[in-house]
Order: C-alpha cells, then structure tokens, then sequence
C-alpha cells in the first residue's frame, strides 16, 4: 500500500498523462489536485488519443475511483465536454467513479473573458496563458470571492454570489478592459443547469480519499503543469496560478503531509516551455526543430508551438528540492535519436560567477548563460527496446548522466506515447524491485 505523488518537474507537457495511465494499473484511487483546465495530459492507447483537461488521466481505467480534489478550480463548461466525448468513446460508463470535491472553485466564464482580455493589453509583456480563467479563478477564490461546487445546489447562495461577483467583474471588464460584460439571467441560467449535470459527482473528497488510505488503498496523486510553472517556486510572473509542486498535493486534496509515501518526477529528455518567459536552454536553431517535429511538440490544450531546448539539470534539480522527489520517471527518450551530440546543462554562468542553484531573479534567469557537458548521440530506433541493456550505451550514458546530476533514481523510462513504450525498472508502489 502507497501514497505516490506524480508531479511535472519543468515547465509542464512532461508527459504525466501517460505514466499517470500507465501506474493506475497500480493504484485505487486517482486524484488531480491543481490547476483546471489549463492542462492538457495525454493518453494514447493503440489508435486512439485521449487529452485530459480536468478528468483523472486514469479515467480509461474501468473501476478505479478518480477524484477532483478541492485545489482543482473546475470550469464545468469544459468538464461536461470532456464527460460527454470520453462517454462517447465508450469509456467511463459507471458515473459512481468519478467524484469532484464540492469545495473546488469554479471557474466562470467571466474569468476566461478576463484572462483573454488581460492578455491582450499587456501586449509584449503577456505571460501566454491558456487563456482558461485560471489566474482570475485562483484571484477570487484568495480574496473570497469565489464561486465553490457546493453553492451550485443553493439557489439563495449561488444568486448571491453570481450578483456580487458581476456587479465587479462586468463594472472591471468594461471599464478597465474594454470588453463586455455578461448579463445575470445568461449566466445563472447557464450554471444552474450546469449544476444539475455534475451535482451527482460532487462529495466531501477528502473524506473519501483519507478512508481510501486507512483502508490501506493505494492512492496515486496527479499533477498538472510542472515545477517551474510552481506560483511560489517558479519562474515567476511567467508562472501558472498554482503550486505545483508535490506539496501542493496534500492541500489540494486534503491529505495529510504524512500520509504521502513517494513522489515520482516526471521528466522530458529534453526542455519544452509554451507561454513566455526565461529558459535558459532554449534553442532556436534546427536541433530546436528536430525536437518540435520529432517530439509533436505542440500544446496539448492550445496547439502552440512548444519553444524546445536541451535537457537543463539545474531545473530538474530545483523540482527535486522543492518537490522532495524520491523517483523520477524519463520520458520522450526516443526523440533524441538522430542528433550527433547531446548536450545536457549542468549549471550557467551570470557575469562570470557560477549558478548551481535555480536562480529567484528575472534578470538572472533570462541572462544567465548554460554551462553544458556534451555526449555522443546514437542512430538506432529506440521505439521498441523493452530492456536497458538494449538501450544503445551513448543513450544508457545519457541517463546515467541524468541521474547523477539531479541526484534521484530513474524508475520508468518512456520511449513513445503508447502504453507499451515504457520500460518499468522499478515500480514507485512497491519498495522493491518487483514489478508484479
Ligand atoms: P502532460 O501534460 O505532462 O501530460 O504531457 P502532454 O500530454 O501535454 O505532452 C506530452 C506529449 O508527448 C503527448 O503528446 C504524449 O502522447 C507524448 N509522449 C509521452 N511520452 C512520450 C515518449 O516517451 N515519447 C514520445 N515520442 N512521445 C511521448
Ligand atoms: P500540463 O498539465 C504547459 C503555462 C501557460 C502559461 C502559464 C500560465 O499539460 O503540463 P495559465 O493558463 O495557467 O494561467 O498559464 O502556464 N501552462 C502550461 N504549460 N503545460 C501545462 O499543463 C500548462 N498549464 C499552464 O502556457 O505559460
Ligand atoms: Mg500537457
């Protein structure tokens, strides 16, 4: 029996979806935690391709709980959508799987106007949002304006509410940004039956997953975006409205700090970013194409092109410290293929001075200069390798290297977005290395 807590450790698109598929086979119960729709996890499984916004990644799973916790801000206009085509697809047939916290914050489409319009006055200084109303919804639910699941089923609160909270954002969106505001019947109307579709989701989570672990269930904890997404830790402003990191887990689904046994990182071979702001690996040359093309890296939830670069220890490195990782997972190894050299960034250099550490300043992070250690590449197609010692060296080197530099064991190493691509050396539920 374990707690697992899977997090991204870059700046989000590491892959999670998939392992979060594939260790279901392993757990009980599925939690998300943070962030909303903003994500965008992908799950392939033989033809068909499957991306998550707000659903559990182990949705596919037939009889596995999965459960929207209460740091999650819900948008249940996207939620309904993503019910309704996973349905269509003949999975998720037993509603009772599925539970959302009726404390979760939702996101109304007042936040998502909001979000659009900010960006788009803050012309060259815009942060590349998803354009979701995630930081608008994360703003009201800090200063207590905020919209929860559960006010959906009281008509006398929610009315309050939604005429409070308009009363603000529509004087806001037209006077300060210039767009238009929303009426009162559109909205509530909209909602109200909104709320009649997902009320039987809504339970006290919490609860639920605590006696899952006194139960002795295994629990597997999902993460959106990535470390350096991290509201806190990250690189801020350019950053994600949420923590991200693993400790983000347990407030966000009300669990104990020392309910949780593992963390498990989950990491790109390489460095990808959408949005704006500071990354110091960043190539724009045809290596930054090769790993675009070869990697199908466009966003899962926008369709942006992801700015590509090489692999950056000392980010990896920051996610390990501020997520207190005990594994990590590789992944997109296969992508490499065909480069001649590799390079793998073990620290920068800002005016001559040395950086080990990730650095807090803008100016640092967008200045500072990658120190790189440079391998050989290798030819062969990795797609299908099932064991490590068929792994050509120059790649086992690779992630020797890894490992070394950011100090935690790899477990999984993921060659392809199928199911089957992924080598398990050891599995992050069981002390040992056992696989079951
Ligand atoms: P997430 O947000 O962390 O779940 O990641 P995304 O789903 O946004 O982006 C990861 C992309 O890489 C998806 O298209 C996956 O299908 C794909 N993918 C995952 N693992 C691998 C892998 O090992 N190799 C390759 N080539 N693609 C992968
Ligand atoms: P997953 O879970 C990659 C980025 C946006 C933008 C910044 C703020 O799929 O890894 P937001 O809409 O959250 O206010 O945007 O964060 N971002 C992501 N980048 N993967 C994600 O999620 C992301 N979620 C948000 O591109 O730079
Ligand atoms: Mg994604």
């Amino acid at each position: 029996m374990a707690s697992v807590v899977v997090v991204g450790t870059q700046w989000g698109d590491e892959g999670k979806g998939k392992m979060v598929d594939l260790l279901t086979g392993f757990a009980h119960v599925i939690v998300r935690f943070q962030g909303g729709s903003n994500a965008g996890h992908t799950v392939v499984i033989g033809d068909d391709t499957f991306i998550f916004h707000q659903l559990p990644s182990g949705i596919l799973h037939e009889q596995k709980r999965c459960i929207v916790g209460s740091g999650v801000v819900l948008d249940p206009v996207n939620l309904v959508e993503e019910i309704r085509e996973v349905k269509e697809r003949g999975y998720f047939k037993d509603d009772r799987v599925l539970l959302i916290s009726e404390e979760a914050h939702m996101v109304m489409p007042y936040h998502k106007r909001i979000d659009v319009a900010r960006e788009k006055k803050r012309g060259a200084h815009k942060i590349g949002t998803t354009g979701r109303g995630i930081g608008p919804a994360y703003e009201d639910k800090m200063s207590r304006m905020g919209i929860r699941l559960v006010d959906l089923v009281d008509d006398e609160i929610f009315r309050e509410k939604l005429e409070r909270n308009l009363e603000e954002k529509n004087f806001y969106l037209v006077n300060y940004l210039q767009d238009e505001g929303f009426s009162f019947k559109e909205l509530y109307d909209q909602y109200r039956a909104l709320g009649e579709q997902i009320s039987c989701y809504m339970a006290n989570t919490s609860l639920i997953i605590n006696q899952a672990i006194e139960q002795g269930k295994d629990i597997l904890f999902e993460g959106a975006q990535g470390g350096l997404l991290d509201v806190d830790h990250g690189t801020y402003p350019y950053v994600t409205s949420s923590n991200t990191v693993a400790g983000s887990a347990c407030v966000g689904a009300g669990v104990g700090p020392v309910r949780i046994d593992r963390v498990m990182g989950i990491t790109k071979a390489y460095t990808t970013r959408v949005g704006g702001g500071p990354f110091p690996t960043e190539l724009d040359d045809a290596i930054g194409n090769h790993l675009r093309e070869k990697g199908g890296e466009y966003g899962a939830t926008t369709g942006r092109p992801r700015r590509c670069g090489w692999f950056d220890a000392v980010v990896v490195k920051h996610s390990v410290r501020m997520s207190g990782l005990t594994a990590l997972a590789l992944t997109k190894l296969d992508v490499l293929q065909g480069l001649e050299k590799i390079k793998i960034c073990t620290s920068y250099t800002f005016k001559d001075k040395k950086i080990q550490e990730f650095p807090a300043s803008l100016r640092i992070q967008n200045e500072c200069e990658p120190v790189y250690e440079e391998i050989s590449g290798w030819e062969e197609n990795i797609s299908t390798v099932k064991d490590m010692s068929d792994l050509p060296l120059n790649a086992q080197k690779y992630l020797k290297i890894i490992e070394q530099l950011v100090g935690v064991e790899i477990y999984m190493i993921s060659l392809g977005n199928e199911r089957s691509q992924t080598m398990m050396l050891k599995n992050p539920f069981y002390r040992t290395r056992e696989t079951r």
